[in-house]
């Protein structure tokens, strides 16, 4: 009995506490003329800042149309922001402004949300020896980081130069898919690898950027990648922005591995989580930007 009433108090102190918060945004709306989305655009400028509020507040509207505009499909973002403008009553003319940074806040959300499927997509292709193009790739990838020196043949020995386990890369792909092949190809087109990457530091090239695309993966799917790519993908976060930060992941820890100073690959885990737990904490900041030459601060971006 006692349990109950205590259940039954609980209940009524939380609808309370509901009902005095929405009464409060009511006030606020009233004295300042504004509701929630537009006090958000208006205190805070174009970013992750503005877009994770944006974010959290459609996602606890009691209204139906913001709550799905979430998951908005990216043809649909101008009428989605046009429906909410007249479910809040704005009149675009006299504050057009609201519409233009709404807008941009939920192409980015919808973005990351498709980004994330597209991503998750070629982590399930498996690597394919049957697939022409996919061969292309690995050869590709070869000649790049090794443009003098000839491949004897598809199964080589001369795969593990690169930092593959066996004769045959395919089975080191397991787990990522082409997601590590398209991530590899690309770091190995950035210039500063070449140089940075020998046998010397201790650890492989190409199982290491298998593993960093991992990490990478689960940053994005867990959704701590959203400050980083609100605040470099100004409209919509694509698939080059995760690859731009694979390859910075992939730069950072090179230069975390080295400051840390293990003694041989076996400490792999204890650097790899130690640098994974810092990259959570960094990203907890919402002006984050991981790699500030891309920050959005240098794009041309207006103050919407
Ligand atoms: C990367 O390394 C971590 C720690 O060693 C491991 O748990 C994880 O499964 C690895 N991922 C891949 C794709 O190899």
């Amino acid at each position: 009995m006692k349990h109950f009433l205590r259940v039954v108090t609980q209940f009524f102190v939380f609808l309370y506490c509901k009902c005095l918060w929405r009464g409060l945004k009511f006030v606020i709306r009233k004295v300042t003329g504004r509701c929630e989305l537009q006090r958000i655009c208006h205190n805070n400028k174009p970013g992750a800042r503005r877009t994770l509020k944006i974010e959290s507040s459609l996602r606890y509207s009691k209204n139906e149309l913001c709550q799905s505009a979430l998951s908005a499909h990216p043809d649909r973002v101008e009428k989605t922001i046009d429906d909410i403008m007249t479910l809040k009553k704005v009149n675009p003319d006299t504050n057009p402004q609201l519409g233009i940074s709404l807008q941009a806040s939920l192409f980015q959300i919808v973005g990351y949300r498709s980004l994330v499927s597209e991503v998750e997509k070629l982590r399930r292709e498996p690597y394919d020896c049957e697939n022409p193009d996919h061969e292309e790739m690995l050869m590709k990838l070869w000649k790049t980081l090794r443009p003098d020196s000839p491949l004897t043949g598809r199964i080589s020995k001369q795969w593990c130069e690169i930092g593959f386990q066996g004769n045959d890369p395919k089975t080191d792909f397991r787990g990522m898919g082409l997601l590590g092949l398209h991530n590899l190809l690309k770091m190995s087109k950035a210039e500063w690898e070449q140089k940075n990457f020998d046998k010397a530091i201790g650890y492989s090239f190409a199982i290491v950027g298998i593993n960093i695309t991992d990490l990478a993966y689960s940053l994005l799917v867990s959704g701590a990648l959203k400050t980083h790519l609100y605040n470099v993908a100004p409209e919509m976060p694509s698939l080059s922005h995760f690859q731009q930060t694979f390859c910075y992941l992939m730069q950072e820890f090179h230069r975390f591995w080295i400051e840390e100073d293990p003694c041989d690959i076996m400490e792999f885990n204890r650097v790899r989580s130690k640098f994974h737990r810092r990259v959570l904490r960094q990203l907890k900041n919402p002006d984050m930007a991981l790699c500030p030459h891309f920050a959005a601060s240098d794009l041309h971006l207006v103050n919407l």
